[in-house]
């Protein structure tokens, strides 16, 4: 009697879920909401994103510390070098053009308050993984992005529940999160030792490392471990980029996978 197909592959993994790189960053300027609404198009509910705080004290989406690679700053403020973010106010960065750096078609697109971009997510219905960049040259920020999170209602139960996850590669940040929220799910960007594990598990639910970092014996050793919240770790990966590696990290294991073609790492782990 032949074996049935179930019974030859046990444990089949459920595909691992996408999530977008700084949005849809492939297609998109990257932190935009154009980037969050090219998610959206593809059908991809998960959105990465990356928070630094004006001189004034306002948050806004953006990956570097400069403005410099992704907007017209040089132009338009010149002899403000290095256009760090906490050197200029909310309104300044108001007038920048965040979008034809990566294609005509994008003129004008502009460099997103944190609000702004939780805003659009919400009328997307889509969900927010959102990372705490520098933490160390923002004392506080955590505090500040739980406020803003409050007043646009992402702090209600269900989007605590479903939709939201806060990481930073500072684990003193995400210990703060947890601390001063301890019903959100937390993520730790990094891979740290073995040993070191059960440390992070008591602050983070998630370890999310490179994908150039990890193989199974990691993730296995991750998975083992439970979270805060007494569910077991979870893996995201990133920044992967091509199908070969989606496939790889798909293999290893992975809950989840960071991409700026969130498309083509469903299409090859799915
Ligand atoms: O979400 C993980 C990934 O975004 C971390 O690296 O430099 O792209 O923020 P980076
Ligand atoms: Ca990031």
């Amino acid at each position: 009697q032949p074996q049935d197909a179930d019974a030859r592959t046990p444990d089949r993994q459920a595909s691992p879920v996408v999530v977008a790189h700084r949005g849809a960053s492939g297609y998109a300027p990257e932190n935009t909401l154009a980037a969050a609404d090219a998610a959206k198009a593809l059908g991809i509910d998960w959105v990465e994103n990356d928070v630094h705080r004006t001189k004034d004290g306002v948050l806004v989406v953006l990956h570097d510390s400069s403005l410099k690679r992704t907007t017209n700053v040089e132009e338009v403020f010149p002899g403000r070098a290095p256009w760090a973010v906490k050197d200029f106010t909310a309104a300044e960065i108001a007038k920048l053009d965040a979008g034809s750096w990566f294609g005509s078609q994008f003129a004008g697109v502009r460099v997103p308050t944190l609000t702004q971009f939780v805003n659009r997510l919400e009328r997307n219905r889509q969900k927010l993984l959102l990372e705490i960049k520098s933490p160390a040259s923002y004392p506080g920020i955590e505090r500040d992005i739980l406020k803003v999170l409050r007043k646009e209602g992402w702090l209600n139960p269900s989007h605590v529940r479903d939709r939201l996850v806060i990481q930073s590669f500072g684990a003193a940040s995400v210990k703060e999160i947890h601390a001063l929220r301890p019903d959100i799910t937390t993520g730790f960007l990094g891979t740290p030792a073995v040993a070191d594990l059960p440390a992070y598990a008591a602050f983070t639910d998630q370890i999310n490392p490179s994908h150039t970092t990890i193989g199974a014996d990691y993730v296995a050793a991750v998975q083992r471990l439970k979270g805060p919240h007494g569910k077991r770790l979870r893996v995201n990966t990133w920044t992967v980029n091509d199908a070969a590696n989606a496939v790889k990290v798909r293999a290893y294991g992975v809950d989840g996978i960071i991409t700026n073609y969130p498309d083509m790492v469903r299409d090859a782990t799915r």
